[in-house]
C-alpha cells in the first residue's frame, strides 16, 4: 500500500451520510444564528439587512460551501494541507494560513459568549430572572461580562469542553449527539416564537424584522450582511474544507450544501421572529449590541407558563449548539497541526486549545478591565470579531472561490460531485459562473466600498 493510502485508511471519516449534514449543520447552527443575526440585523435596520443577507447567502454562500467540500474530500487533507495536494507548489496554500488564522480569532471571542450562555444556565437554574425589572436584567449581564474573573473561567470551561470532544477525533459520539439536540433546539425556538408573536406589541418587532426599509441600509451594512453570511454558514476558513476532507465518496455534496443552508436559514429567521417582538414589547433598543438575547429572552421566560424550564432549556441548547460549531472551529486548527507538523491529535489539541484560550481570555477581559484598549474604536473582543468576519472570511471566499472556479474548473468539480449525487449540466454552468464571476466580484465590490474606494 502506498504511504498516501495508508495515510487516507488511517483518516478519520464520518459514519453515515445524516451524520455529515448533523455535523456540517451542528457546525453552522450556532451562536451566530441565536446571537449574533439577531443583535447585527438590530443595528443594521432589521429586514433591510435581512434581505441583503438571504441574497448573499443564496449567491455566495450556496457555492462557497459546495466549493469548500469540493476542495476538502477532493484532497483529504486539512485546509492548508488540501492546497498543497490539489495545487502543488502554488501560492494557493497561502488561503489555508489565513483560514487557520481566521480559526484562532474567531475561537477566542466565540469560547466568551459560549461561557456567557453557560453561566445562564446557572441563573436560569437558581431562578435568577424572577421579579427582576428589564433594567435589572440588563445590569445583570453587564456586571456578569465586565468582571475579571469569572467570564473568564466560563469561557476556559468551554474551551476545555470543546478540547475534550476534539482530542477524542471525529466519533460518532458527536454525529449522535447533534442527531438529537439540533431537532431539540428547533422545538424549543418555535416555542419561544409562539410565545413572544403573542406578546401585546409583538407586531411592532416583526415589522421591524420583516418590513425593509432600505434606506437605512448603510455600505457598513451591506459589509457586515457580506460577513455574516460567511460566519453563519461556517465559510471562508476552511471549516468545511476540514469537514468535507472526513466526507465519504458516496456522499452527495450538493444535498448537503443544501440542506445545511437552508437548516441554517431558518434557524436565524426563528431567531429574529423569537427576539424581536420581545425587544419592542419590553422597550429594549434594537440596537443594543452583543447583549440583545441575554438581555430579552430572561424577559420573556419570566412571563411565560413554564418559563422556569424553558430558560433552562434554551441557555442548555443555546450553549449545545454553541459547543458543536466550536468542534467544527478548532478541528480547523487541530487538522492542520497534525498533518502539517506531524503531531499527534492529542498534542495537536491540547497545543490549540492553550493558545486559543490565551487569546480568549484577553477578549473576555476587554469587557471589562481592558476595555480602555481599542483599536479602531474597537476593543479587542470587537476586533477579533471584526476582522475574522468582515475581513478574513470574505477574502478567503473570495480566493476559495477563485480557486474552484478557475483553478481545479468544469472537470474536476464535474466529477467530484458525480461521486455520491448529480449535478446536471445547467446547474454546473450556473454553479460554475458563481464561482468565477458572481462570488469573487461581489465580495470585491462590497469589500472595496467599506473602504472607501469605490462608492455607490
Ligand atoms: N457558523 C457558526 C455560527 O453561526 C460559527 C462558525 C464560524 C463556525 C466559522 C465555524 C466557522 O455560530
Ligand atoms: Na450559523
Amino acid at each position: 500500500m502506498s504511504e498516501n493510502n495508508k495515510q487516507l485508511q488511517l483518516r478519520d471519516s464520518f459514519g453515515s451520510k445524516f451524520g455529515v449534514i448533523a455535523a456540517a449543520a451542528g457546525s453552522a447552527v450556532g451562536l451566530g444564528n441565536i446571537w449574533k443575526f439577531p443583535y447585527i440585523a438590530g443595528i443594521y435596520g432589521g429586514a433591510a439587512f435581512l434581505f441583503v443577507y438571504l441574497a448573499f447567502i443564496v449567491a455566495i454562500g450556496l457555492p462557497v460551501m459546495l466549493s469548500e467540500l469540493i476542495i476538502g474530500r477532493g484532497s483529504r487533507r486539512n485546509a492548508f494541507g488540501a492546497f498543497k495536494v490539489l495545487a502543488p507548489g502554488t501560492p494557493w496554500r497561502y488561503i489555508g494560513i489565513l483560514g487557520v488564522s481566521a480559526a484562532f480569532l474567531i475561537l477566542s471571542f466565540y469560547g466568551v459568549v459560549a461561557g456567557w450562555s453557560v453561566q445562564y444556565i446557572v441563573l436560569s437554574l437558581e431562578n435568577g430572572f424572577s421579579n427582576k425589572t428589564p433594567d435589572e436584567i440588563s445590569s445583570l449581564f453587564a456586571t456578569l461580562i465586565g468582571s475579571p474573573i469569572k467570564p473568564v473561567l466560563l469561557q476556559l470551561f468551554f474551551m476545555l469542553l470543546t478540547g475534550a470532544i476534539v482530542i477524542i477525533g471525529i466519533k460518532k459520539g458527536i454525529e449522535k449527539y447533534t442527531k438529537i439536540l439540533m431537532p431539540v433546539l428547533v422545538v424549543i425556538l418555535i416555542f419561544l416564537c409562539i410565545k413572544a408573536v403573542s406578546l401585546e406589541g409583538a407586531k411592532a418587532g416583526l415589522l421591524f424584522l420583516f418590513k425593509p426599509d432600505f434606506s437605512k441600509l448603510t455600505g457598513d451594512g451591506i459589509l457586515s450582511a457580506l460577513g455574516h453570511a460567511f460566519f453563519t454558514l461556517s465559510l471562508g476558513m476552511g471549516t468545511l474544507i476540514t469537514y468535507g476532507s472526513y466526507i465519504k465518496n458516496d456522499n452527495n455534496l450538493v444535498n448537503t450544501v443544501i440542506n445545511v443552508t437552508v437548516a441554517d436559514t431558518v434557524i436565524a429567521i426563528l431567531a429574529g421572529v423569537a427576539i424581536f417582538p420581545a425587544v419592542f414589547a419590553f422597550g429594549i433598543e434594537p440596537s443594543e449590541g452583543p447583549g440583545l438575547i441575554f438581555v430579552t429572552l430572561p424577559n420573556v421566560f419570566h412571563q411565560m407558563p413554564g418559563g422556569y424550564i424553558f430558560s433552562i432549556l434554551f441557555f442548555v441548547l443555546l450553549s449545545v449548539a454553541a459547543l458543536t460549531s466550536a468542534i467544527s472551529i478548532l478541528e480547523v486548527v487541530v487538522a492542520y497541526f497534525k498533518e502539517e507538523f506531524n503531531m499527534g491529535r492529542k498534542a495537536s489539541t491540547v497545543l490549540a486549545t492553550i493558545l486559543i484560550s490565551i487569546l480568549g481570555i484577553l477578549c473576555s477581559l476587554s469587557m471589562g478591565v481592558l476595555s480602555p484598549y481599542t483599536f479602531l474604536g474597537l476593543n479587542i473582543f470587537d476586533l477579533m470579531d471584526w476582522i475574522s468576519a468582515n475581513l478574513l472570511l470574505p477574502i478567503g471566499g473570495l480566493f476559495i472561490a477563485l480557486f474552484v472556479g478557475w483553478f481545479l474548473g468544469r472537470k474536476k468539480v464535474k466529477e467530484e460531485v458525480a461521486k455520491g449525487g448529480s449535478l446536471s449540466g445547467i446547474f454546473l454552468s450556473a454553479f460554475l459562473f458563481l464561482v468565477k464571476f458572481i462570488a469573487p466580484i461581489a465580495i470585491a465590490i462590497v469589500m472595496l466600498n467599506k473602504v472607501g474606494l469605490l462608492r455607490f
